[in-house]
């Protein structure tokens, strides 16, 4: 069996997970479970960055010690990934020692090697960001991250020697077709590669929390180094058993935002080059959620939680949303009018209506037995059949290239050319005039193109997809897998619906929701 190892980044734990942090981590959930449907042997990592000055200073503000603190927030994070149903192998905390033991090992690896060496640091220091700059990167001398105000700091500090794996990186991007989209990688060149890269200083003597150098424990090792580092840690990298490292590195696809595109795109393969490791074969940098009024932020009172939406709308509904509206490869919009819109039209009235209309008709015309497939087709069944199989391939090609907000696209495509069959045929006509074996024929077509739909639908909503397949009595494993999408002679005869369609989702009042969203994002 294939393997496929698939990580998210690890999340700061300096506040409550909004849902542009869900968003990264449903993307993950979501790939992963289209793998394992096309039999991969899949892992999926996630977890907590945990050190660094920011964390200190709120848990501080917290009256608690660093360590508590982001054991609550790892709980934290750990339970809303239950609550949104990600299926991850293994969560990794930075704090963790099967972690700090290794970033330790390999910081005195990079210093034996001759790619750490020691020097001064001085440049002006942005505390939320954890990070340097030099000052023609600051915008209207602030950070150019975050907008705020910048200081100057000087320090005995380690530095990695990025400049002699420049070439060997360039080589990596022009040989290995490693980054999606392909324009984040001409970003890097032009805006990092070409002006020349700086040697990066992966130490710092300001603050405690981090892990200690080991042969110079006054410095801590610089929070992205310790970082990036858990892709490997957490599968026994340099362990006593680095049994799960062998089988499942390189990474298979690494998820992370453009905001983090830098890390992962230079210093990350070069780290790697470092350690003599072959580069992950995908790194995929997806874009942001925006609010109307840009990012999301405390101050605007523009943050939407994740639990706000699921609590009221459903897990999927609110899955539905994210990987719908918002393109991998461009920013998408959160807005409260757009996620209930999308409620209505797309889940209630296009795919709640499909099922609950030909779950009627079926117990109506054929006490819910699914008539059996008798192979006599019209036009019109021959048409469904030929349109079915090219969306199916539309939808997996889209799927494939990680665009899933097209692959749903085109699978509410398929719900809307569904229930357009419904018109065609119009089954309540053939039953008045007895015309038994078309109105079994358009039965049947019926409900395996909804099992077609439920099946492509796992991936993404986990809990309707499963509850519409149930709802058209389709039990078995194999015929909920993949492969069984192919052809038209799938469901065993003997198949009975329920015998009362159960709404998949209840249609939302407008203006009530629209205003019940809006109250939630102040809190
Ligand atoms: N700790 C680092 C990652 C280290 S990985 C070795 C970090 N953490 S984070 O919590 O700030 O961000 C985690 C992820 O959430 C990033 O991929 C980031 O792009 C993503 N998002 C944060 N806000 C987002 C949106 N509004 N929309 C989509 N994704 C967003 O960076």
């Amino acid at each position: 069996m294939d393997k496929f190892y698939i990580t998210t980044p690890i999340y700061y734990p300096s506040g409550k997970f909004h849902i542009g942090t869900a968003y990264t981590t449903v993307l993950a959930d979501t790939i992963k479970r289209y793998k394992k449907l096309r039999g991969y042997d899949t892992y999926l990592l996630t977890g907590t960055d945990e050190h660094g000055q920011k964390i200190q200073t709120i848990a501080q503000n917290n009256g608690i010690n660093p360590q508590q603190y982001v054991d609550q927030m790892a709980d934290l994070a750990k339970e809303l990934w239950e609550k949104m149903d990600i299926k991850y192998d293994d969560f990794i905390r930075t704090t963790e020692e099967r972690h700090t033991k290794i970033v330790q090992d390999i910081f005195e690896k990079f210093i034996k090697k001759g790619d750490i060496y020691k020097g001064t640091y001085e440049g002006m220091y942005c505390v939320p960001c954890e990070t340097y700059f030099t000052k023609t990167q600051l915008i209207d001398g602030k950070c150019p991250d975050c907008g705020r105000e910048v200081k100057l700091m000087k320090e005995e500090a380690y530095f990695f020697n990025m400049k002699k794996y420049a070439d060997k990186l360039m080589e990596a991007y022009e040989n290995i077709d490693f980054i999606t989209p392909e324009f984040r990688k001409t970003e890097m060149i032009n805006n990092f590669i070409k002006p020349g890269l700086e040697d990066l200083c992966v130490s710092r003597t300001s603050f405690d929390w981090g892990i200690p150098v080991k042969s110079d424990p006054k410095h801590v090792v610089y929070v992205w180094l310790d970082a990036l580092t858990n892709y490997l840690t957490a599968l026994g990298y340099m362990s006593e058993d680095d049994t799960l490292f062998k089988k499942y590195w390189p990474a298979d696809i690494q998820i992370v935002g453009k905001d983090i595109a830098r890390f992962h795109l230079i210093y990350w393969p070069i780290f790697l080059m470092a350690l003599d490791l072959p580069l992950p074969k995908k790194i995929l940098v997806h874009n942001w959620i925006m609010m109307k009024d840009g990012k999301m932020s405390k101050s605007k009172g523009n943050v939407v939680y994740p639990e706000l939406l699921i609590n009221r709308y459903g897990l999927d509904a609110t899955r539905y949303f994210l990987l719908r509206e918002i393109p991998v490869v461009q920013d998408g919009i959160f807005s409260p009018e757009g996620f209930v819109e999308r409620f209505n039209y797309d889940l209630c009235n296009d795919l709640g209506n499909l099922l609950n209309r030909t779950i009627s008709m079926v117990n109506k015309y054929f006490d819910g037995i699914v008539p059996s497939y008798n192979g006599h087709k019209n036009d019109v069944d021959e048409e469904l059949e030929n349109t079915t199989q090219k969306q199916l391939e539309k939808i997996e090609e889209h799927i494939e290239k990680f665009e899933f907000a097209n692959a749903l696209s085109e699978i509410w495509n398929l719900i809307a050319r569904t229930n357009k069959y419904i018109d065609e045929t119009t089954p309540w006509v053939l039953d008045k005039n007895s015309e038994t074996e078309k109105l079994q024929a358009c039965m049947y077509h019926l409900i395996e193109n909804l099992r077609k739909i439920g099946i492509v639908l796992l991936p993404f909503m986990t809990q309707t997809a499963q509850n519409l397949l149930k709802q058209i009595g389709i039990q078995e494993e194999q015929l909920k897998t993949w492969e069984s999408l192919k052809g038209y002679n799938n469901i065993p005869t003997n198949t009975k619906v329920i015998s009362k369609g159960e709404p998949l989702f209840m249609r939302l009042n407008v203006e009530e929701e629209v205003a019940y969203i809006k109250e939630g994002m102040k809190h």
